[in-house]
Protein backbone atom coordinates (compact mmCIF):
# COMPACT_ATOMS: atom_id res chain seq x y z
CA UNK A 1 0.00 0.00 0.00
CA UNK A 2 0.82 3.46 -0.79
CA UNK A 3 2.44 5.26 2.14
CA UNK A 4 -0.39 7.54 3.92
CA UNK A 5 1.55 11.03 4.89
CA UNK A 6 0.85 12.22 8.56
CA UNK A 7 -0.95 14.48 9.11
CA UNK A 8 -2.37 16.90 12.30
CA UNK A 9 -6.59 16.62 12.30
CA UNK A 10 -8.83 19.67 14.51
CA UNK A 11 -12.17 20.00 15.04
CA UNK A 12 -13.50 22.62 17.79
CA UNK A 13 -12.16 20.82 21.13
CA UNK A 14 -9.60 18.46 19.98
CA UNK A 15 -6.51 18.15 17.71
CA UNK A 16 -5.67 14.96 17.20
CA UNK A 17 -1.74 14.18 15.97
CA UNK A 18 0.20 11.51 15.52
CA UNK A 19 1.91 10.17 18.35
CA UNK A 20 5.48 11.07 19.37
CA UNK A 21 7.98 8.95 22.11
CA UNK A 22 6.86 11.99 24.78
CA UNK A 23 3.27 10.78 24.44
CA UNK A 24 4.48 7.06 26.03
CA UNK A 25 4.65 7.68 29.68
CA UNK A 26 0.91 9.53 29.50
CA UNK A 27 -0.36 6.52 27.34
CA UNK A 28 0.55 3.78 29.66
CA UNK A 29 -0.14 4.94 32.60
CA UNK A 30 -3.56 5.53 30.96
CA UNK A 31 -3.73 2.21 28.99
CA UNK A 32 -3.11 0.51 32.76
CA UNK A 33 -6.85 0.61 34.26
CA UNK A 34 -8.27 -2.81 32.89
CA UNK A 35 -11.53 -0.62 32.32
CA UNK A 36 -9.53 0.73 28.78
CA UNK A 37 -8.50 -2.41 27.88
CA UNK A 38 -11.48 -4.95 28.73
CA UNK A 39 -13.71 -3.99 25.96
CA UNK A 40 -11.05 -3.50 23.34
CA UNK A 41 -9.84 -7.30 21.43
CA UNK A 42 -5.74 -6.03 21.59
CA UNK A 43 -4.99 -3.94 24.62
CA UNK A 44 -3.09 -6.34 26.66
CA UNK A 45 -3.60 -6.10 30.54
CA UNK A 46 -1.76 -5.45 32.71
CA UNK A 47 -0.49 -3.18 30.16
CA UNK A 48 3.22 -3.96 29.84
CA UNK A 49 6.13 -1.87 30.87
CA UNK A 50 7.33 0.09 27.93
CA UNK A 51 4.69 -0.95 25.54
CA UNK A 52 3.38 2.36 24.49
CA UNK A 53 7.00 3.13 23.41
CA UNK A 54 6.91 0.19 21.15
CA UNK A 55 3.67 0.97 20.15
CA UNK A 56 4.50 4.49 19.07
CA UNK A 57 7.25 3.29 17.03
CA UNK A 58 4.75 0.56 15.45
CA UNK A 59 2.64 3.57 14.48
CA UNK A 60 5.14 5.42 12.71
CA UNK A 61 5.87 1.77 10.53
CA UNK A 62 2.14 1.98 9.87
CA UNK A 63 2.01 5.37 8.55
CA UNK A 64 4.81 4.52 6.05
CA UNK A 65 3.35 1.37 5.01
CA UNK A 66 0.01 2.80 4.22
CA UNK A 67 -1.58 0.29 6.80
CA UNK A 68 -2.86 2.62 9.93
CA UNK A 69 -3.16 6.22 10.30
CA UNK A 70 -3.47 6.80 14.40
CA UNK A 71 -3.66 9.72 16.20
CA UNK A 72 -3.30 10.50 19.74
CA UNK A 73 -6.31 12.92 20.85
CA UNK A 74 -5.60 16.17 22.54
CA UNK A 75 -7.28 18.94 23.77
CA UNK A 76 -6.59 22.18 21.62
CA UNK A 77 -6.77 24.72 24.30
CA UNK A 78 -3.83 22.59 26.28
CA UNK A 79 -2.30 19.79 24.46
CA UNK A 80 -3.64 17.47 27.11
CA UNK A 81 -3.38 13.69 26.07
CA UNK A 82 -7.00 11.90 26.15
CA UNK A 83 -6.95 9.26 24.11
CA UNK A 84 -5.72 7.82 20.88
CA UNK A 85 -8.14 6.93 17.73
CA UNK A 86 -6.67 4.83 14.60
CA UNK A 87 -7.69 3.86 11.06
CA UNK A 88 -6.35 -0.19 10.07
CA UNK A 89 -6.53 -1.47 7.42
CA UNK A 90 -4.86 -3.80 4.46
CA UNK A 91 -6.45 -2.58 1.60
CA UNK A 92 -8.68 0.40 0.66
CA UNK A 93 -12.18 -1.30 1.04
CA UNK A 94 -11.26 -3.13 5.12
CA UNK A 95 -10.42 0.26 6.59
CA UNK A 96 -11.86 0.00 10.44
CA UNK A 97 -11.61 2.77 12.61
CA UNK A 98 -10.58 2.14 16.55
CA UNK A 99 -10.43 4.44 19.86
CA UNK A 100 -9.99 4.86 23.39
CA UNK A 101 -10.56 7.51 25.38
CA UNK A 102 -8.40 7.79 28.79
CA UNK A 103 -11.26 7.36 32.02
CA UNK A 104 -11.06 10.12 33.66
CA UNK A 105 -12.31 12.16 30.31
CA UNK A 106 -15.24 9.62 29.63
CA UNK A 107 -18.83 11.01 28.55
CA UNK A 108 -17.60 14.80 27.43
CA UNK A 109 -18.08 13.69 23.43
CA UNK A 110 -14.39 13.34 22.95
CA UNK A 111 -14.65 9.82 21.15
CA UNK A 112 -17.95 11.05 19.46
CA UNK A 113 -16.18 14.32 18.17
CA UNK A 114 -13.01 12.77 17.21
CA UNK A 115 -14.41 9.34 15.38
CA UNK A 116 -16.58 12.45 13.14
CA UNK A 117 -12.95 13.92 12.05
CA UNK A 118 -11.52 10.67 11.38
CA UNK A 119 -14.59 9.81 9.19
CA UNK A 120 -14.12 13.23 7.26
CA UNK A 121 -10.75 12.50 6.70
CA UNK A 122 -11.25 8.72 5.71
CA UNK A 123 -13.50 10.11 2.92
CA UNK A 124 -12.30 13.75 2.09
CA UNK A 125 -8.31 13.24 2.26
CA UNK A 126 -7.54 9.69 2.51
CA UNK A 127 -10.58 9.07 -0.55
CA UNK A 128 -11.41 5.42 1.18
CA UNK A 129 -14.23 3.83 -0.47
CA UNK A 130 -16.11 2.62 2.97
CA UNK A 131 -15.11 2.38 6.63
CA UNK A 132 -16.27 0.46 9.45
CA UNK A 133 -15.85 -0.11 13.47
CA UNK A 134 -16.71 -2.83 15.44
CA UNK A 135 -17.49 -3.12 19.13
CA UNK A 136 -17.85 -6.19 21.37
CA UNK A 137 -21.92 -6.02 22.22
CA UNK A 138 -21.48 -5.68 25.70
CA UNK A 139 -19.56 -2.44 25.17
CA UNK A 140 -23.12 -0.38 23.92
CA UNK A 141 -21.12 3.04 24.53
CA UNK A 142 -18.34 2.67 21.63
CA UNK A 143 -21.95 2.08 19.56
CA UNK A 144 -23.17 4.74 20.62
CA UNK A 145 -20.21 6.78 19.21
CA UNK A 146 -20.20 4.91 16.13
CA UNK A 147 -23.81 5.94 15.34
CA UNK A 148 -23.26 9.37 16.77
CA UNK A 149 -20.24 9.91 14.60
CA UNK A 150 -22.61 9.17 11.34
CA UNK A 151 -21.67 5.22 10.62
CA UNK A 152 -24.82 3.06 10.39
CA UNK A 153 -25.55 -0.51 12.00
CA UNK A 154 -24.42 -3.55 9.72
CA UNK A 155 -24.58 -6.48 11.74
CA UNK A 156 -23.62 -8.43 14.80
CA UNK A 157 -21.07 -11.68 14.17
CA UNK A 158 -21.47 -14.26 16.82
CA UNK A 159 -18.64 -14.77 18.82
CA UNK A 160 -16.53 -12.01 15.92
CA UNK A 161 -14.16 -10.93 18.24
CA UNK A 162 -12.07 -12.58 20.90
CA UNK A 163 -10.38 -11.11 24.20
CA UNK A 164 -7.55 -13.25 25.93
CA UNK A 165 -8.50 -16.05 24.50
CA UNK A 166 -12.56 -16.05 24.90
CA UNK A 167 -14.60 -15.27 21.95
CA UNK A 168 -17.55 -12.06 22.23
CA UNK A 169 -20.31 -11.33 20.14
CA UNK A 170 -19.22 -8.51 17.81
CA UNK A 171 -21.37 -5.36 16.53
CA UNK A 172 -20.05 -4.53 13.07
CA UNK A 173 -20.88 -0.70 11.89
CA UNK A 174 -20.77 1.06 8.96
CA UNK A 175 -20.46 3.95 6.46
CA UNK A 176 -20.01 4.52 2.49
CA UNK A 177 -18.77 7.20 0.90
CA UNK A 178 -21.52 7.68 -1.06
CA UNK A 179 -23.57 7.73 2.19
CA UNK A 180 -21.13 10.04 4.12
CA UNK A 181 -21.75 12.57 1.40
CA UNK A 182 -25.12 12.82 0.97
CA UNK A 183 -25.66 13.20 4.85
CA UNK A 184 -23.20 15.98 5.02
CA UNK A 185 -25.30 17.25 1.98
CA UNK A 186 -28.40 17.47 3.56
C1 LIG B 1 -16.18 3.84 24.41
C2 LIG B 1 -15.41 5.13 24.71
C3 LIG B 1 -14.41 5.37 23.61
C4 LIG B 1 -16.41 6.30 24.78
O1 LIG B 1 -15.67 7.50 24.95
P1 LIG B 1 -16.41 8.88 25.38
O2 LIG B 1 -15.51 10.01 25.06
O3 LIG B 1 -16.88 8.73 26.77
O4 LIG B 1 -17.66 8.84 24.38
P2 LIG B 1 -18.72 10.01 24.11
O5 LIG B 1 -18.79 10.88 25.32
O6 LIG B 1 -18.40 10.62 22.81
O7 LIG B 1 -20.08 9.18 23.92
C5 LIG B 1 -20.40 8.12 24.81
C6 LIG B 1 -21.86 7.76 24.59
O8 LIG B 1 -22.09 6.46 25.15
C7 LIG B 1 -23.17 6.55 26.06
N1 LIG B 1 -22.98 5.50 27.06
C8 LIG B 1 -22.09 5.47 28.06
N2 LIG B 1 -22.25 4.31 28.75
C9 LIG B 1 -23.22 3.62 28.13
C10 LIG B 1 -23.84 2.36 28.34
N3 LIG B 1 -23.44 1.57 29.34
N4 LIG B 1 -24.83 1.96 27.51
C11 LIG B 1 -25.22 2.75 26.48
N5 LIG B 1 -24.67 3.96 26.21
C12 LIG B 1 -23.69 4.38 27.03
C13 LIG B 1 -23.08 7.95 26.61
O9 LIG B 1 -24.30 8.31 27.25
C14 LIG B 1 -22.81 8.71 25.31
O10 LIG B 1 -23.96 8.79 24.50
P3 LIG B 1 -24.95 10.08 24.52
O11 LIG B 1 -24.10 11.26 24.14
O12 LIG B 1 -25.97 9.74 23.52
O13 LIG B 1 -25.48 10.20 25.91
C15 LIG B 1 -14.68 5.03 26.09
O14 LIG B 1 -15.61 4.63 27.06
C16 LIG B 1 -13.51 4.08 26.07
O15 LIG B 1 -12.39 4.45 25.72
N6 LIG B 1 -13.75 2.82 26.50
C17 LIG B 1 -12.66 1.83 26.58
C18 LIG B 1 -12.06 1.48 25.24
C19 LIG B 1 -13.13 1.12 24.23
O16 LIG B 1 -14.12 0.47 24.54
N7 LIG B 1 -12.91 1.54 22.98
C20 LIG B 1 -13.82 1.24 21.88
C21 LIG B 1 -13.56 -0.12 21.39
S1 LIG B 1 -14.68 -0.54 20.06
Amino acid sequence: MKPILPIVLKTPRLLLRPPVEEDAATLECYLSDRRIAETTAAIPHPYPRGGALDWVAMSDDRWAEGTAATFVVTLRENGKILGVISLLGKSPRDFQAGYWIAVPFWGNGYATEALHRLVRYAFNHLGLPCLGARHFAHNPASGRVMLKAGLHFDTVIPGGSSRDGVFYDSVQYRITAEDWRMCVAI
